[in-house]
């Protein structure tokens, strides 16, 4: 028996580094009582007989995205509710909102913000009522709300936009009756002006998945990552708050819980401290500053645009042509967000004539992911004019003129690069998501099938070149569920 006994705990403590690893997930001792309960109600879902013998099971091959689902079903903490930490929405009412708008209005009138590990939605609903009660003309604007979760049934009862008492537990008294309709079951459903502003999506935070235009994880003015890394083991918690940073637009705010603010922080963000509240700042150099002051904030006028829909920025390139020397080095800096000195690396390439056209993407999308979109469209424009029959610089083209909202000179440009290339998988792929957001579901799924057999074609496991970690099988898996969200539409 306590042979037995030792041996399941020797299990499940492999099932601890495994889970770290894959999910991000870290059942400290005082909580492995929850890892086991979690674990035999999964059992049961995957027919397994018991705890020991799914954990065998699980340990045998690596996780496939169907069993992160199941896992993430049973094992993740998802409780939240509406206005969760009030001083924190009051530093972002008083302080950040104010400044941002104030400059966006002036430039492009857009915004972005992503609530990371959204679970079942409040937390990204909170802060799209937030924005709507201070842009009363929010209409006009392009606003992205993106919330991702590990956990889809969260991201299902997020969709639904339903919710019982218990999720209004902090919220003001106004919350209700303005932005809610009573239901008969006793519930309360979201109005739909609130809803439309919201996306959600699965993404695993521990995945190389973001920043990317594919998943509209670039250029954020503001991430929330609240109560989720608190669970996770430390130097993953730090890979994804790394990531964070990347996913920033310069200037951009990254807000965390009290208890998860203590992670090592990557140097470009620094300490801002307003009442009750502390948030981290992106710093546009990616050079460490001193704290600042929250009456030292100011926006820099950055144009960074809405899609409600994820659009790719990945660029497939078929036949990769030498690169430059000095082009990794670029590259490098680029992947490691210092985007000024990448810039600058390439632009010092430039002269190279034979390998003018690679350099001449990787500044596009070096100012594409800042939301300089202007600066980008204009490498793009140097780049098809380098060769016009470059289907890259084409679709790099469309990306931009998209995030622009130039619905059909984009769509233009991404006609033009499968003229040029007809298995480009994220040209397909791009106006599939433009024909969703224009409601034409029919031409949405013939583009998305065009998307999934051109993927077809390569290995699953294979990174989409250039993609930012994106490979074909989770460029395929994304495209699925747009597809299966189509059919039943
Ligand atoms: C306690 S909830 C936080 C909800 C909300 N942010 C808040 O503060 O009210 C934590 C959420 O993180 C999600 N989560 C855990 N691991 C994750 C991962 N690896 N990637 C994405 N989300 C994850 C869980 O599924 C859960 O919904």
């Amino acid at each position: 028996m306590a042979m037995e006994q030792g041996g399941q705990d020797a299990l499940l403590l492999r099932l601890n580094d495994f889970l770290a690893q894959q999910m991000g997930l870290h059942f400290p001792a005082g909580r492995r009582i929850d890892l086991l309960r979690g674990l035999k109600a999964a059992a049961r879902e995957f027919g397994m007989p018991d705890a020991e013998a799914c954990m065998q099971w699980l340990l045998s091959t690596p996780l496939d995205r169907q069993r992160i689902e199941t896992l993430a079903c049973h094992l993740t903490v998802g409780e939240t509710y509406f206005f969760r930490d009030p001083k924190t929405l009051d530093a972002l009412q008083m302080h950040i909102l104010p400044a941002l708008i104030q400059s966006r209005r002036q430039h492009g009138q857009t915004l972005r913000i992503w609530s990371a590990g959204c679970s079942t939605g409040e937390e990204a609903y909170s802060l799209a009522i937030l924005v709507q009660r201070m842009i009363p003309d929010f209409k006009q604007w392009r606003i992205t709300i993106l919330g991702t979760d590990i956990n889809p049934r969260a991201l299902a009862k997020a969709e639904s936009g339903s919710y019982g008492e218990w999720s209004f537990r902090n919220a003001p008294d106004w919350l209700k009756n303005s932005y809610f309709r009573a239901t008969d079951n006793g519930r309360y459903e979201i109005i739909a002006s609130v809803r439309e502003m919201v996306t959600f999506a699965y993404l695993n935070l521990t995945e190389n998945t973001y920043p990317s235009l594919a998943n509209n994880t670039h250029a954020v003015d503001i991430i929330f990552c609240r109560n989720v890394l608190m669970y996770f083991e430390p130097a993953l918690a730090t890979q994804v708050l790394h990531r964070h940073s990347l996913s920033l637009a310069d200037g951009g705010w990254l807000v965390t819980s009290p208890t998860e603010a203590s992670q090592a922080m990557p140097e470009t963000l620094e300490i801002v401290n307003f009442p009750g509240a502390i948030l981290y700042r992106k710093n546009a150099s990616g050079r460490v500053r001193q704290p600042a002051s929250p009456e030292q904030i100011v926006f820099s006028p950055a144009a960074v645009t809405q899609r409600t829909m994820p659009q790719p920025a990945a660029i497939v390139v078929n036949k990769a042509p030498p690169k430059p020397p000095g082009y990794q080095q670029a590259l490098a800096l680029y992947r490691q967000g210092h985007y000024h000195e990448a810039a600058a690396q390439a632009e010092t390439l430039l002269g190279n004539r034979q390998d003018r056209l690679q350099v001449l993407h990787l500044l596009a999308r070096i100012h594409a992911n800042q939301g300089e979109l202007s600066k980008a469209r204009q490498w793009c424009r140097q780049a098809i004019d380098a060769d016009r029959l470059d289907p890259v610089g084409h679709y790099l083209l469309a990306v931009v003129l998209l995030e622009q909202g130039l619905a059909d000179d984009g769509k233009q440009e991404l006609k033009r690069t499968l003229y040029l290339d007809p298995d480009f998988a994220l040209a397909h792929f791009a106006l599939g998501n433009l024909c969703r957001q224009q409601g034409s579901s029919k031409d949405a799924r013939k583009h998305f099938d065009n998307a999934l057999l051109s993927l077809a074609a390569q290995p699953t496991e294979e990174l989409l070149p250039e993609a930012e970690g994106l490979t074909a099988g989770r460029l395929a898996e994304i495209i699925q569920t747009l597809r299966k969200q189509e059919e039943s539409a």
